[in-house]
């Protein structure tokens, strides 16, 4: 594997979680494979979890780690071909790019959507950029269209948690006051769609994904109806994608609350965090007992830190 930007980069995912689980087991079994490389991580976004994972898996496999937040520390980047730069962008990405190469054997991006223009997000302009300029693997740390390391991580959290061979999972919309991004369930739905599961998705009308990410998973728009007999609710707040990045309806009555998750069969609660509690879930459920939220944030360093292993081992 060269770079990692989708989940279909990995040979195999059901094998790789099974690394990653073996890899929690002693962190630092492979604490050499990075030693005398270094991993610039650049940010043209905020984080939290994925910043501190990515940089403890770094660590654990010995990697010097450079973090930058690009997007309020950097020049502001020209991505145009032949653009003349008379405005604000002081500096071109093919130098940016190739600049970057020089200071590190890896670079990981985190370059979330504008939301605005549908065709320029879908055509990952940063993520691609680096791709295209740099001599070095790519890392998605989340990008326009996708989060893969958010759903190996979920991918890794279902394996340890999954009481049945073939689990319901639901994928559930939720209310949210902000419009946010589709790269967290569009990861999730590829990554579902390498399981042996039964998989649901459940939103309103309004809030369809990219069916070309969807394919033939099912759809269901009654909540309740989806969560009957669920072994795991996923939930994730996204944007309308048809009318591209905004909001279709705020409808309260979406929220995951501890009534509807009697509906399921005792269903661990998921979501990437962050989470707005009583907006998108009610604190009842995020602080049961089925709720995963932590044990997936810290399956967030296995995550990264089995796929920088295996992007090592290749440019070993
Ligand atoms: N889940 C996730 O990517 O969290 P951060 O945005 O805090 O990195």
């Amino acid at each position: 594997m060269r770079h990692y930007t989708h989940i279909n980069d990995l040979d195999n995912l059901q094998k790789t979680v099974q690394e990653a689980i073996s890899l929690k087991e002693n962190e630092f079994q492979f604490e050499n494979i990075g030693k005398g490389k270094t991993i610039c991580l650049l940010f043209f976004n905020n984080s939290l979890r994925t910043r501190l994972s990515t940089q403890k898996a770094a660590q654990n496999l010995g990697l010097n780690t450079v973090v930058m937040n690009f997007g309020s520390e950097g020049w502001q980047l020209e991505f145009g071909d032949g653009t003349t730069m008379n405005q604000n962008k002081s500096e071109h990405v093919k130098e940016a790019a190739k600049v970057v190469s020089q200071y590190c054997d890896i670079v990981a991006i985190r370059a979330f959507a504008g939301l605005v223009d549908k065709e320029k997000d879908e055509a990952e302009l940063v993520l691609n950029s680096f791709i295209k300029y740099a001599s070095v693997p790519v890392v998605n740390m989340e990008s326009s269209v996708g989060h893969p390391l958010q759903a190996l991580a979920d991918a890794i959290t279902l394996e340890e948690n999954k009481v049945n061979h073939k689990p319901k999972v639901v994928l559930s919309w939720a209310p949210h006051p902000k419009a946010l991004p589709h790269a967290v369930a569009n990861s999730f739905i590829n990554m579902m769609q390498l399981q042996d599961a039964n998989f649901v998705i459940t939103h309103p009308k309004g809030y369809e994904l990219n069916h070309e990410i969807v394919k033939n998973s099912t759809i269901e728009y009654n909540q309740e109806k989806a969560f009957e007999n669920a072994d795991f609710i996923y939930v994730k707040n996204w944007s309308s994608y048809n009318d591209y990045g905004k909001i279709a309806l705020q409808d309260e009555n979406w929220m995951i609350t501890k009534n509807k998750m009697k509906l399921t069969n005792n269903a661990k609660f998921m979501h990437c965090l962050p989470v707005r509690r009583n907006v998108v879930v009610a604190d009842e459920v995020i602080d049961s007992k089925n709720s995963l939220v932590i044990e997936q944030a810290n399956n967030r360093t296995y995550s990264a830190q089995i796929v920088l292993k295996k992007i090592l081992e290749n440019i070993e």
